[in-house]
């Protein structure tokens, strides 16, 4: 019987299912349980999501000098990313195309070639094999033929991208869309990591993401940033690419998310380059289809980046970026965001870990979305356009958090909010200005 290979994957939800993520968000359920639990669907998203689109997996600082490599792990595969004495990064499996050995055991360092040390086959930084002894009477065989697998490599604001992919990739600009240009006006390609956290999380990565997308938790299981940057004060873009994010407010004083309040807490860390006075009052939230998240702060860049391990379990490696002359200085002490962000990451994998248990539950099918949630929806409609095998939208959702009249409680004339939070901000008005650059500013 003739079957046809599609072009794009199948859909791995039905088109009921697909179809009630896809409704206005006030409308919309939330992705069925299934896809946080079905180890089937892991796979499928391994095949179509992990290893077809660009992934963020390290920063140019690891490899910063000519020769220099680092071993990466994406998705199960062993990876080298070796910058070559052209300065160019590149990427290879590290996989000796004769017997299959790994070829560098090192985890980095510097490298003048990779030697494979079962029988000493020999490529260079360029991944070309060089030396194969005994082979040269061999039929049908030819050096250009088995160099090591390249993988496809980007670079953006200092960032590493790859793609597994085996066909030729869209563009990472492409992929990556209007939030080029949004953040163009920072320089983050010179950042240095202070810290690096790693956890591990009983959570599936998409419970991560959706957590990372919204605060509407926030009031409750985070008090202490939710007084730095009260959940009701930001806004979100509307973005046109492989991304999702938005912005918080700083309350009046707050310099930062740290853990002594943000208050006069920035010592000695000025502004980041390209951060404005408007920027030196706001927390930014992005998500980097599919595993990344950037949190910008006026004087570090938080970075999380998620590798799936399982349905129900996800590695989280967070790292805090400062500016090399930030760092450099004689009393620099990243304690305070670090500290602050690692208590705010485990109350995000506490309940994160609580909805994984919860959701296994088989009365459980799927739920809808607040009126606080479309960030929440903005990622899920980027699954659900990978699951059915589309470009994502190019407006995934409403993109205004707050334009749903707040209904007031009985027998409360004025706004409540503004001061059951405790910050002093009118929230309507505030809400409201919010909106009004939520629009302008994508
Ligand atoms: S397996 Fe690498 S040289 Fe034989
Ligand atoms: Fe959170």
């Amino acid at each position: 019987m003739h079957t046809e290979t599609p072009l794009m994957p199948g859909p791995i939800l039905t088109d009921d299912e697909l179809a009630s993520v896809r409704r206005e968000y006030r409308a919309a359920r939330l992705l069925p349980a299934r896809t946080y639990h079905d180890p089937a669907i892991l796979e499928w998203e391994r095949d179509h999501i992990l290893r077809a689109d660009w992934v963020l997996v390290a920063r140019e600082e690891d490899v910063a000098e000519p020769t220099s490599f680092v071993r990466i792990e994406v998705d199960g595969e062993d990876i080298i990313v070796v910058r070559g004495r052209d300065e160019s990064i590149r990427a290879f499996y590290n996989v000796c195309q004769h017997r299959g050995t790994a070829v560098e055991e090192r985890e980095c360092g510097k490298a003048v070639r990779f030697q494979c040390p079962y029988h000493a086959w020999i490529y260079d930084l360029e991944g070309t094999l060089i030396r194969a002894k005994h082979t040269d009477d061999l039929e049908d065989f030819s050096f250009a033929e088995y160099s090591l697998r390249p993988i496809h490599v980007a670079t953006w604001q200092g960032f590493v991208f790859l793609n597994l992919s085996a066909d030729e990739p869209e563009p990472l600009e492409g992929h990556l869309g209007d939030l080029v240009d949004q953040l163009s006006r920072f320089d983050f390609r010179n950042l240095r990591s202070a810290k690096q956290i790693i956890y591990d999380v009983n959570a599936n990565w998409k419970f991560i993401a959706e957590n990372y997308s919204e605060c509407y938790h926030c009031p409750g299981v985070h008090p202490q940033l939710n007084k730095l940057t009260p959940y009701d004060l930001g806004g979100d873009y509307d973005p046109h690419g492989a991304w999702q994010g938005g912005w918080m407010e700083l309350v009046d004083g707050a310099e930062t998310m740290a853990l002594d309040g943000g208050h006069g807490s920035r010592h000695n860390r000025p502004p980041m380059c390209g951060v404005t006075s408007e920027d030196e009052r706001r927390i930014y939230y992005y998500v980097l289809w599919p595993l990344a998240f950037l949190s910008i702060h006026p004087d570090y860049l938080l970075v999380h980046r998620l590798e799936p391990i399982a349905p129900d379990r996800t590695r989280v490696i967070c790292d805090w970026l400062f500016e090399p002359e930030t760092i450099g200085k004689p009393d620099f002490d990243p304690s305070e965001p670090v500290e602050f962000w690692d208590l705010t990451n485990r109350q995000d994998w506490h309940v994160c870990e609580l909805q994984q248990r919860g959701t296994r539950s088989r009365t459980w099918v799927s739920g809808r979305y607040s009126n606080n949630e479309p960030s929440v929806q903005a990622f899920d409609l980027m699954v659900a356009a990978r699951y059915a095998g589309e470009p994502f939208p190019s407006r995934p959702t409403v993109r205004d958090r707050f334009d749903t009249p707040v209904p007031k409680p009985l027998g409360d004339a004025g706004n409540g909010n503004g001061t059951a939070n405790g910050n002093g901000h009118a929230a309507g008005k505030d809400r409201l200005g919010a909106r009004a650059k939520a629009s302008s500013g994508g």
